[in-house]
């Protein structure tokens, strides 16, 4: 047995050191030592041996294929090395040019924008909140004082998702806003609260320039004792002058959402006109540009907070608008068409 394994070696170490390439080496490899090599299978005998050869045999072999292995890995690096030069002898090959340029990502315009925001509220002691875009009924309607009959249900054209549902309150939708981590985060933390919430939304929309079925939107809003819409107005005017380096005025008109009473909706001051009247103010001097309000008794009870101890005010605004009037995109389908030519300009 060992003179047919010393045997076997010499066989092979000498195969080896004439194969004229990888491709040979390889095949070399596999008669000996592959899954049924010669070696492989002497190895495998050694159990059915005599009681007084198995560990003088079992080792030979062990130490016979370790020398086979390492003459096989140290012939493959030099046949490789040999192969290399070659083909690179036929080649027209400049190692002194330069390599392909690597291209860096950037920011895309959306969140570059989404950052500054929550960088103006952080300093103003506001935390961010997320949420889940696949929401149960109850946080995106009820608990936002929304019942199933109510018509305020119309305004937002909702996906429904038909087979999961939410384990405590049942039926699921996308999302249609963020106002639905109002009552999330209520019930996790109590008051008081300044929180915003930025975050993708989902409606039921026929596309076009200025409609999207996903867009981004920004929730805020405050709670504590003693708020007024007047804080409101100070906390807006100093995240926009802030947001567009430049001061802007705040307008509140009378508007009507069921999770706030009462309700409003905010303009600001057209910055392109500074207030004359122009195209994207629409000859006002105005821009439309979120809807706000003071927080329901009934949505802070759906929170868990009692209203007569607390109060506090809500806002809510699309960051995708807020991006497009800030770069002047005009059309909405370019901001998630993911064509590098748009998001280079950026
Ligand atoms: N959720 C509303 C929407 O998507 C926007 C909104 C209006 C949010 C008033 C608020 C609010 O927090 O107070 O149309």
């Amino acid at each position: 047995m060992e003179k047919q394994i010393n045997e076997l070696k010499d066989a092979c170490l000498s195969a080896v050191k004439q194969a004229k390439n990888v491709h040979e080496l390889q095949e070399i490899e596999v008669k000996y030592l592959g899954r049924k090599g010669e070696l492989t299978i002497i190895l495998r005998g050694v159990k059915d041996l005599p009681d007084d050869q198995k560990p003088v045999i079992g080792k030979l072999g062990n130490i016979v294929k370790t020398e086979l292995e390492n003459a096989v890995a140290n012939q493959k690096t030099k046949l490789q090395a040999k192969e290399l030069e070659e083909s690179l002898k036929d080649e027209d090959f400049d190692i002194t040019a330069p390599g392909p340029e690597i291209r860096v990502g950037h920011i895309h315009p959306l969140s570059q924008t989404q950052y500054e925001v929550e960088k103006i509220f952080n300093s103003m002691g506001f935390m961010i909140m997320d949420g889940p875009e696949a929401e149960s009924e109850y946080y995106n309607f009820e608990g936002l004082n929304i019942p199933s009959w109510h018509p305020a249900r119309d305004m937002q054209d909702t996906f429904f998702i038909k087979n999961k549902r939410d384990k405590k309150h049942g039926k699921m939708v996308l999302r249609t806003h963020t106002s639905p981590v109002q009552v999330r985060t209520m019930e996790k933390y109590g008051a008081p609260l300044r929180i915003i919430v930025p975050g993708q939304v989902f409606r039921n929309e026929a596309t076009d320039a200025s409609h999207d079925a996903a867009f981004d939107q920004i929730e805020g809003f405050m709670i504590d004792k003693d708020i007024s819409l007047s804080h409101l107005k100070g906390v807006l005017k100093e995240f926009l002058t802030r947001l567009f380096g430049k001061e802007v005025v705040v307008r509140f008109r009378p508007g009507y959402f069921p999770f706030v009473e009462p309700g409003l909706e905010v303009d600001f001051s057209c910055l392109i006109c500074e207030g004359k009247g122009c195209r994207v103010c629409k000859k006002t001097g105005w821009v439309e540009f979120m809807g706000a309000g003071m927080i329901h008794e009934n949505v802070l009870k759906a929170g868990g907070i009692d209203s007569k101890k607390w109060q506090g005010w809500a806002f809510g605004f699309g960051l995708t608008r807020l991006v497009m009037m800030r770069h002047g995109i005009d059309d909405i389908r370019h901001l998630r068409s993911g064509d590098l030519r748009f998001i280079n300009q950026f």
